[in-house]
């Protein structure tokens, strides 16, 4: 059923149940008995929805633990993925709930991250370089020169052949009662595994103007420093050995997250991009030891 669009006869589609969440490009709702569908916002690409059902399988065959993917449906003319329903707050809600074990819930992120790096590599998942360029490519916000700067450096850096997330951050993590369950595997990519610590550290820092990052609702700059030091310690060995990747991973990256418009963190992403002229790097990721 996987990849075939079946519309919905008759109009409304009885299956679907209250609206759950409401994202960036998606609204999630539930699905008959123990399902939930992800709807695709108007003026996303249709096909977006039929890639997410495909690399959510393949990550799933590989042996992590994903929700089932249980087809693509029509709802009112908008493609939706339709997941086996988990029961469960997301990692992002249980820290909310119990701030005082943020720590904890920072490591454990980090060891859901191992975990995703040591799996095989999928077939069918797209290649980092390829991808990121592409986004990069589409960044208003950058010059025509700066775009070409960017997927240059990122031609330069290590490959890599790992499974990447490519959006691993506490709201992607469903606490299942037998143990953690990923979503969101839309940015999965092929391609080194600093690249995606990277990419998460970023989504964790506190936004340099205040406020809060619109994926971790509710954020204190605080709880999100605490998040972001328990979660890269846990990966303090390996970026040691990376330093200097690592300061050509963050300003490619920030260049890449300025593709997907997220509003509040215009000035941070800026200030990513320009430290990759800079001498000394400030990045919290080099401050570990
Ligand atoms: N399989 C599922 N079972 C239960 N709840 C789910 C499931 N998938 C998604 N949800 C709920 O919907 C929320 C958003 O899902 P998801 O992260 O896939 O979309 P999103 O981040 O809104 O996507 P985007 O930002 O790309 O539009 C989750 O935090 C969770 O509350
Ligand atoms: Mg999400």
């Amino acid at each position: 059923m996987i990849g075939q669009t079946g519309p919905v006869m008759g109009g409304a589609d009885h299956n679907l149940g209250e609206l759950i969440a409401v994202g960036r490009t998606s609204e999630v709702f539930a699905y008959g008995t123990d399902s939930v569908v992800k709807v695709l916002r108007p003026g996303v690409p249709g096909h977006w929805a039929t890639l997410e059902a495909r690399f959510t399988t393949e990550v799933r065959a590989g042996g992590l633990s994903t929700p089932e993917v249980r087809g693509v449906v029509d709802v009112d003319g908008r493609p939706g993925v339709v997941f086996e329903r988990i029961v469960g707050p997301s990692m992002w809600q249980v820290i909310m709930d119990r701030p005082d074990d943020a720590a904890a819930l920072g490591r454990e992120l980090a060891s859901v991250h191992q975990e995703i790096q040591r799996a095989g590599v999928p077939s069918g998942i797209p290649d980092l370089v390829a991808r990121l360029c592409n986004k990069i490519l589409d960044v208003d916000r950058l010059s025509e020169e700066n775009r070409q700067e960017a997927c240059s450096i990122v031609g330069t850096l290590p490959r890599g052949a790992a499974l990447l997330h490519g959006d691993l951050h506490p709201g992607n993590v469903l606490m299942h009662a037998q143990g953690p369950v990923v979503i969101d595997w839309f940015d999965s990519v092929i391609g080194h595994p600093v690249a995606d610590v990277v990419r998460s550290s970023i989504l964790l820092r506190r936004p340099s103007t205040g406020g809060t990052p619109p994926h971790l609702p509710g954020a204190t700059p605080e709880l999100l420093d605490v998040i972001h030091a328990s979660y890269a310690g846990e990966f303090a060995g390996l970026l040691e050995q990376l330093e200097l990747d690592i300061r050509l991973w963050e300003p490619v990256l920030a260049a890449g997250r300025m593709a997907e418009g997220v509003s509040g963190e215009e000035a941070s992403l800026a200030a990513l991009w320009a430290s990759r002229s800079e001498e000394q790097s400030s990045s919290p990721l080099l401050l570990l030891n």
